[in-house]
């Protein structure tokens, strides 16, 4: 095994995806699987067996929980997947369109799930990040950077949750916990499909990305083995565009 390949071999590691039951957070999960972690995922289903046949999102070799991460109490009841927590992969998201989020209900389910669950998240696994010396990686958006048309709740709350992570990894790295983050530009998941699988929409998408081509979810997957592994040792707080050019 060359240098490289031993610093992103995670055997004997613990990992948990919030938001890994599908799309980006699943292709995550796979990834740490494939590398020796044993995963665990969290999503919105009541059980792992009620994602099969369902595009993106594949539990084998995962262990799964139903935890509605808009509510700080269900964060707060989950049970700990393991005794150890090595690696904390928060890729939970949603975006509401047709003006929903200018609305006070659609604003505030947006903002809970995007922002306020990132912190109650990375609050809960502290001590045992702390006491395995882990990592964060918190999945944004390039929307952080610009506006969205008609969705101002996803736009701030990626913001916010660049923001958060600034904060996050310096107060968290004298504890030597590192936070850092992911922000993607147009991967094909359940959450793009209103422009991915519209013809002309997904033209004009692709027409805007350098690298020619929609993000995978193991473009992600490839930086967040670098955030998480040793060869990122002396980053935190950072997040790190994945965008194939897109905002170029
Ligand atoms: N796709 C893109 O182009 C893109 C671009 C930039 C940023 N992102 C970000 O990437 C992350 C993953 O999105 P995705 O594209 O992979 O979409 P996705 O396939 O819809 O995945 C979203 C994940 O969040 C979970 N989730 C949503 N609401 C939740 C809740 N209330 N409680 C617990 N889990 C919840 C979903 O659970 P279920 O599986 O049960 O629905 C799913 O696992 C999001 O933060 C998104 O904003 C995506």
């Amino acid at each position: 095994m060359s240098e490289v390949d031993l610093e992103l071999d995670f055997s004997g590691r613990t990992v948990l995806v919030v938001g890994g039951s599908s799309g980006i957070g699943n292709g995550i999960a796979h990834e740490f699987h494939t590398r020796g972690a044993q995963v665990h995922v969290w999503g919105t289903r009541a059980g792992a067996q009620d994602y099969a046949g369902s595009a993106g999102s594949d539990l084998e070799g995962l262990g799964y929980t139903q935890v509605d991460v808009s509510d700080p109490d269900a964060i707060a009841a989950a049970p700990l997947p393991f005794d150890t927590l090595d690696v904390l992969v928060l890729s939970q998201g949603t975006v509401l369109y047709k003006r929903q989020e200018f609305e006070r209900v659609g604003w505030d389910e947006v903002m809970a799930i995007n922002l306020d669950s990132v912190l109650h998240c990375a609050r809960r696994f502290e001590q045992q990040l702390e006491s395995s010396r882990g990592s964060v990686i918190v999945v944004s958006s390039i929307a952080a950077y610009m506006a969205t048309v008609g969705t101002p709740a996803y736009a701030a709350s990626k913001a916010g949750a660049v923001s958060l992570t600034r904060t996050l990894g310096q107060a968290w790295a004298p504890r030597g916990i590192r936070v850092n983050g992911i922000a993607p530009g147009m991967v094909e998941t359940k959450l793009t499909a209103i422009t991915t699988e519209h013809p002309q929409r997904r033209e004009r998408a692709l027409s805007k990305i350098p690298l020619g081509r929609f993000g995978l979810p193991a473009d992600m997957a490839g930086v967040a083995l670098f955030l998480a592994s040793p060869l990122s040792a002396y980053v935190t707080g950072q997040t790190i565009v994945v965008d194939g050019g897109l905002t170029l």
